[in-house]
């Protein structure tokens, strides 16, 4: 991993992601894409790659996933580090999980996604507390599943939670429950509220 801190250039919009097995570099490259598609400058990074300092940067999108009810833990640490810049400028975070799945689906009994929506809000209300940051907006997103990207235990395990979030339990493909259609709104409104700002 490269190690040196990069800062990055002044006015651009960062879009700084964290994932585990891919889904959340899928929703950032398409939230820097949307952003550019609306005008703005877009650096797209991903927090394993070095170590980040925002800079000059105009607005910041965070975006990570959820494994074993966290956030990735290099996006606490960075969050944490550029909490004072990051409440300094409009920001966006994405937070990635199944749990929001299991609250978006339509034909689950609405107690089941209310719980779904609970556990999302909590494990978003345990990132704001680690990191002392609250975004200016947040915006749960279904996540995956990557049965095929998963060894057989964590295949075996998220078969299980699968079915408890009303998710598809056929291990032989993967399955995308992302709402593309809503993140490319979101990204939508928030470079208005970047060019609005600026
Ligand atoms: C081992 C493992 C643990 C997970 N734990 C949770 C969890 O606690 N809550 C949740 O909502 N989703 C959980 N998920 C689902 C992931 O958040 C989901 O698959 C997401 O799309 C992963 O994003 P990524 O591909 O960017 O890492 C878990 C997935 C795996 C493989």
């Amino acid at each position: 991993m490269d190690t040196q801190r990069e800062t990055l250039a002044r006015g651009v919009v960062a879009v700084m992601y964290a994932t585990r097995e891919g889904q959340t570099a899928k929703i950032a490259a398409r939230v820097a894409d949307d952003l550019r598609a609306h005008g703005c400058a877009v650096e797209l990074r991903n927090l394993r790659d070095g170590d980040f300092d925002i800079g000059g940067a105009a607005a910041v999108v965070l975006a990570a996933s959820v494994h074993l009810g966290h956030h990735e833990k290099e996006m606490v640490r960075f969050t944490r580090e550029e909490r004072e810049a990051l409440a300094r400028r409009p920001t966006l975070f994405l937070s990635v999980s199944l749990s929001q799945a299991g609250a978006e689906m339509r034909d689950r009994p609405d107690e089941l996604r209310a719980k779904a929506s609970e556990e999302v809000h909590e494990v978003a209300e345990r990132f704001f507390a680690a990191t002392g940051f609250r975004p200016g907006h947040f915006l749960p997103v279904a996540g995956a599943l990557a049965y095929r990207h998963y060894n057989w235990l964590v295949r075996f395990i998220m078969k299980k939670i699968a079915a408890a979030e009303g998710a598809s339990t056929d291990t032989t493909r993967e399955h995308e429950y992302t709402d593309w259609a809503a993140l490319d709104a979101e990204a939508a409104r928030f470079a208005d509220e970047i060019t609005q700002s600026a």
